[in-house]
């Protein structure tokens, strides 16, 4: 068996838990893990496929409680062909929703046996107090004990599929906020600004996951957002930030509704 890891991160979380996750794996089964960071867009141009003996860790973030739409294309291409899958969502605190059970769909209709799945907390991309620092130690533990039994599982042979997870096929609507109306809120558009703590060294329209910002002049971006804040937390100058009213105050009120608690990672094994 050859152990596989991929994954897609903005701000990192879902690349902690996907290593750590097929790291674990593959020690307790005895052979090397192989991990394919999927995140810039240039990895996405050719399809991924894998063979009946592989055992492949599949992680997204959540995004408004479903697979980041923008990701589904190229999700189409990555072929299992009867290899093992074990999807993995990151979720920042609030609800993972119908992300697991449609993730675990689109892995079955490329071809995996799904036989575990995992939600996992990260530190919400919008906020740095929501989920603060998660996955923390604790997190990572229970990453080793998820990591374990699929393991364990493996070896008894008991490899039945798909796997019953948490959610709702068909799944539901994207997750929408909430004005203090209660009309929806869109964000699609909103993209970061600039201050002028900028030196343009071009670090964000290098790391953009959908290749958006130009990098002779990062005020620019021309392209979609996906609201991953890769740019606004990594930025070396702290530079880049969001003014849209709508998305200050979803984000206010998140961190209001969900701020003062601890959310549970789920394992399905
Ligand atoms: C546009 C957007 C929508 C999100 N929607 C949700 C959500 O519905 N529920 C939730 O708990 N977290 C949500 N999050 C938070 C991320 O799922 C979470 O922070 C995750 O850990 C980010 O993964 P990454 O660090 O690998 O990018 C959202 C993040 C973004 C950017």
């Amino acid at each position: 068996m050859s152990v596989h890891g991929m994954f897609f991160s903005g701000t990192g979380t879902t690349e902690r838990v996907v290593r750590a996750a097929a790291g674990r794996i593959a020690e307790r089964l005895g052979c090397g893990a192989e991990v394919f960071d999927f995140t810039p867009p240039g990895a996405r141009q050719e399809p991924k496929c894998f063979q009946k003996d592989d055992l492949v860790v599949l992680g997204v973030p959540v995004i408004a409680g479903r697979v980041p739409n923008l990701l589904l294309k190229y999700l189409g291409t990555v072929q299992g062909s009867g290899a093992l899958g074990v999807p993995v969502v990151l979720f920042g605190n609030r609800s993972y929703d119908d992300a697991l059970i449609e993730l675990r769909d689109i892995m079955e209709s490329g071809g995996f046996r799904t036989i575990a799945g995992g939600a996992f907390v990260g530190e919400h991309s919008f906020s740095t107090t929501l989920g603060r620092g998660r996955p923390d130690a604790d997190d990572l533990v229970q990453v080793q004990e998820f990591a374990d039994r699929i393991a364990e599982k493996v070896q008894a042979g008991a490899l039945a599929s798909p796997i019953a997870v948490r959610g709702e096929s068909p799944v539901r609507g994207y997750y929408t906020p909430r004005d203090r109306n209660g009309n929806g809120i869109d964000i699609r558009k909103v993209k970061p600004k600039t201050s002028e703590a900028c030196t343009k060294c071009g670090w964000c329209a290098a790391v953009c996951p959908l290749g958006s910002i130009n990098g002779g002049d990062p005020s620019v971006v021309s392209g979609i957002c996906m609201k991953c804040c890769k740019c606004i937390k990594g930025c070396p100058r702290g530079a880049k930030y969001f003014d849209d009213a709508g998305y200050l105050y979803h984000k206010e009120e998140l961190e209001a509704m969900y701020g003062g608690r601890r959310a549970e990672n789920e394992i399905f094994v």
